[in-house]
């Protein structure tokens, strides 16, 4: 049972319009009760103007941390005291820290992917990439794979020069930081997949195409793409199955839905606010909540 909540409570919250669907407080708070600390997350509803005003308020009430989802995720950022490297290169923020003076600002969308890849041991160092879509999203994927060391990324958009933006801003950042010495991420169109390479590739699916209740969409059909999928990550958590999802399997290969990169980016949070790891054990029984909670 969680403790009372006292005078010696830290409140954590989430900036965001809407937040009524959120799952983060499901999250936090049954983390915060199952390592036994004194932890409060609230949903906090912000008026769009207001964003700068929520920071510096949230500071000066000593919040402990925050989360900001859409549409503050870049908005937040001039009011951080300092900002990840990671979360900088994307340009959102999607978790505040507290430290002395203001807060630090990290993604850990990005690096819950990661690690929700980890705990399916997919390796993203050295793999060959397919990145389907080419927003926010995609742009954030594509920076984790490259940071986290893809050897090659191909990003497939309906909209090419979406692609293409995403595909030389990523390039250059990556050779200016001396992590790569030529170009490893290519562009091409989406209808182009007939062109890839005979290879064995890992596919984010990071459009919104097959997001319920469009279950039966999909961004490519066609069953001889999904020969090449050796392991398929849809970013979409519901349906817990897209339709990629089903493609990818009824082909041969693994497929991933996006409930445990929500539950790590919490998990991550969680741990960066309270100085604590988070057992897989403990991040297991959260996401049996998550299921529970994704089914209804
Ligand atoms: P987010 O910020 O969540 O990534 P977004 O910026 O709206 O959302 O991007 C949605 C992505 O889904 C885009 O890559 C979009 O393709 P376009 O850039 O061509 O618009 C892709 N998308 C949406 N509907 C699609 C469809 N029916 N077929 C193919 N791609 C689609």
């Amino acid at each position: 049972m969680r403790k009372e909540l006292n005078g010696k409570t830290r409140t954590c919250g989430l900036l965001g319009n809407p937040v009524e669907h959120t799952l983060s407080p499901l999250i936090h708070n049954s983390l915060a009760e199952m390592k036994d600390i004194n932890m409060v997350y609230v949903p906090f509803l912000v008026d769009i103007p207001e964003i700068a005003t929520a920071v510096k308020g949230a500071y000066a009430l000593n919040l402990l941390g925050m989360n900001a989802t859409v549409p503050f995720k870049s908005d937040v950022i001039p009011y951080l005291m300092e900002v990840d490297e990671l979360a900088s290169d994307i340009g959102a923020v999607n978790t505040l820290v507290r430290t002395d003076g203001g807060y630090k600002g990290y993604n850990t969308d990005m690096s819950g992917l990661y690690r929700a890849m980890q705990s399916e041991n997919i390796i993203l160092e050295q793999a060959d990439i397919i990145i389907l879509g080419a927003g926010g999203a995609a742009r954030a994927v594509a920076y984790m794979c490259a940071n986290y060391g893809a050897e090659h990324i191909t990003i497939l958009n309906r909209t090419l020069p979406k692609a293409q933006a995403i595909a030389t801003e990523i390039n250059e950042s990556m050779k200016k930081k001396g992590r790569w010495v030529e170009d490893c991420m290519e562009a091409m169109p989406l209808h182009a997949y007939t062109e890839l390479p005979d290879r064995r590739y890992i596919v984010i699916q990071s459009t919104s195409v097959g997001l319920h209740p469009h279950i039966d969409d999909v961004v490519i059909e066609d069953k001889k793409f999904y020969e090449k999928v050796s392991i398929g990550f849809d970013l979409i958590y519901k349906p817990a199955e897209t339709k990629f999802m089903k493609l990818v399997k009824e082909a041969g290969g693994e497929a991933y839905n996006g409930l445990k990169m929500l539950l790590y980016q919490g998990v991550i949070a969680f741990e960066l606010w309270n100085d604590v790891k988070v057992t897989e054990e403990e991040a297991m029984m959260v996401y049996a909540k998550l299921e529970e909670a994704v089914r209804v």
